[in-house]
């Protein structure tokens, strides 16, 4: 909606911008018509651009608020599930009872893998990372099931959809079974999603385990808790891939992709890395140390998040729920989970982060949580994955479905200006 209008004078010209007015948070200056009077903007990071209009998540990272369709993140974390959340990020509300039962319906038809896929697995070494893993397998996914590739048609979409809320876990477990040099376990339909998902990590055709309620609860919040964040690098990655018209199984492989660095969702791995790190609480300070040190690029993992300038809503059920893990697992004296608790403390009275405002974040408290249920270090960003995967679906469809144009940012070019070409006889040494 536009409100009102900015005036930008530039070279003694004068450029009239629309501002458009959303339902929460700041405005927005249109500035889309700048290029027909020559002028790019310039915003390395993106701090301060809207790459796009959307209906799905809004955060406010000065007052610690997410909303997923409208509803606060600490809400849906302790009275809802994964999969409803999944049904509320595609389709903008909550089920009645029968729409749940026939999601939940739709997406169990779809949580087994092609057969042909296991030869697919045995290409990789086992010694691989399983994100590796992952981007690979769901980018071929789109080999596996062309029938449903046609974006404009919104059946496929949906078809799409279903198949990669359903094959996600499957896939993510495999890859763990591949590593360990285990049998892949077949999906349990008549389990809840992260029931399964753990069925699928642990049980073995000698040995079927019986998951905690508590570890099940705790894994399917991480999953809501992780299932969208608006328009963030993986997000915008797969919208940017998506806006080039490309399937939906290869833009949420390019989202796996960016997902995997450590300042996004590889943190939770290297948060946990970093405590193995540090090995011994009497460490601590040398670490702190580091970290305060300007010209040390050693940070603390699991700390400060680049639109959360306040506690991260997330972090503050996540805690809630990792203490609950590490008593029900009788973790708490483990000396790993000790020198986390302390860094936590340090970080929430030390003036370096106070100041800064570098609070502990999900990530954080999900990895500590993550390894008391058992979770390998490696599977902890692909988890991530396989909860972001909504979120991705989401926005990619939202896209897709509303008039969209191919993203194609411009730059600030500083390099030579035009030269003509030398042999290279005549160039100077
Ligand atoms: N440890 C020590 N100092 C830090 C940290 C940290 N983890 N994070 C930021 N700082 C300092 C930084 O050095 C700077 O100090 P100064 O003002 O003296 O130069 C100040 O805090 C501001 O940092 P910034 O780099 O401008 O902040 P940013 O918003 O660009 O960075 C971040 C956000 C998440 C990349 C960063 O906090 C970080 O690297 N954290 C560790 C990685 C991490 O946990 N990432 C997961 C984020 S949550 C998962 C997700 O949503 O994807």
């Amino acid at each position: 909606m536009v409100n009102n209008k900015a005036t930008l004078k530039v070279a003694g010209k004068q450029i009239d911008l629309n501002i458009l007015k959303g339902t929460l948070g700041p405005d927005v200056i249109d500035v889309s018509s700048l290029v027909k009077n020559d002028y790019f903007t310039y915003d390395p990071g993106f701090l301060s651009t809207a790459a796009c209009e959307s209906k799905i998540t809004f955060i406010d990272g000065d007052k610690g608020i997410l909303l997923y369709r409208g509803y606060p993140i600490d809400q849906l974390a302790m009275k809802s599930n994964f999969v409803e959340v999944c049904y509320l990020l595609l389709n903008g509300e909550l089920p009645n009872q029968i729409q749940y039962d026939e999601f939940c319906k739709a997406i169990n038809r779809h949580t087994m893998v092609h057969e042909q896929m296991r030869n697919f697995f045995n290409g990789f070494r086992r010694d691989a990372h399983p994100m590796a893993v992952m981007v690979g397998v769901v980018g071929a996914l789109s080999a596996f099931y062309h029938d449903t590739l046609d974006i404009k048609n919104p059946e496929h979409r949906v078809v799409s959809a279903f198949r990669l809320i359903a094959k996600m876990p499957t896939i993510a477990a495999m890859c763990h079974k591949y590593s360990v040099g285990q049998p892949f376990m077949p999906p349990q339909n008549h389990m809840s999603y992260a029931e399964n998902f753990l069925h699928m990590m642990f049980s073995t055709p000698c040995e079927e385990t019986k998951p905690n309620p508590i570890l099940v609860r705790a894994l399917d919040q991480i999953l809501t808790l992780h299932a969208d964040h608006e328009q963030n690098a993986s997000t915008s990655t797969v919208r940017l891939a998506g806006s080039t018209g490309a399937n939906p199984f290869a833009c949420i492989s390019a989202g796996i992709a960016a997902l995997w660095g450590p300042a996004h969702g590889g943190a939770n791995e290297a948060a946990l890395n970093m405590l193995h790190e540090i090995g011994d609480s009497s460490r601590i300070p040398k670490y702190i140390a580091r970290a305060k040190d300007p010209n040390d690029p050693f940070r603390l993992m699991g700390f400060g998040h680049r639109v959360y300038k306040n506690y991260d809503p997330r972090a503050k059920v996540m805690r809630k729920t990792c203490y609950e893990v590490l008593e029900a697992v009788g973790a708490h004296d483990n000396p790993l989970f000790k020198i986390a608790m302390e860094l936590e403390k340090i970080a929430l009275e030390d003036s370096y982060f106070v100041e800064r405002k570098l609070y502990p974040n999900v990530d954080f408290y999900s990895g500590i949580t993550l390894s008391a249920i058992g979770i390998p270090i490696n599977m902890f960003t692909v988890i991530f994955a396989l909860a972001r995967t909504i979120g991705w679906i989401a926005h990619w469809n939202e896209m897709i479905s509303s008039p969209y144009r191919l993203s194609r940012p411009r730059q600030l070019y500083t390099g030579s200006v035009e030269r003509d070409y030398v042999s290279i006889n005549q160039r100077s040494e």
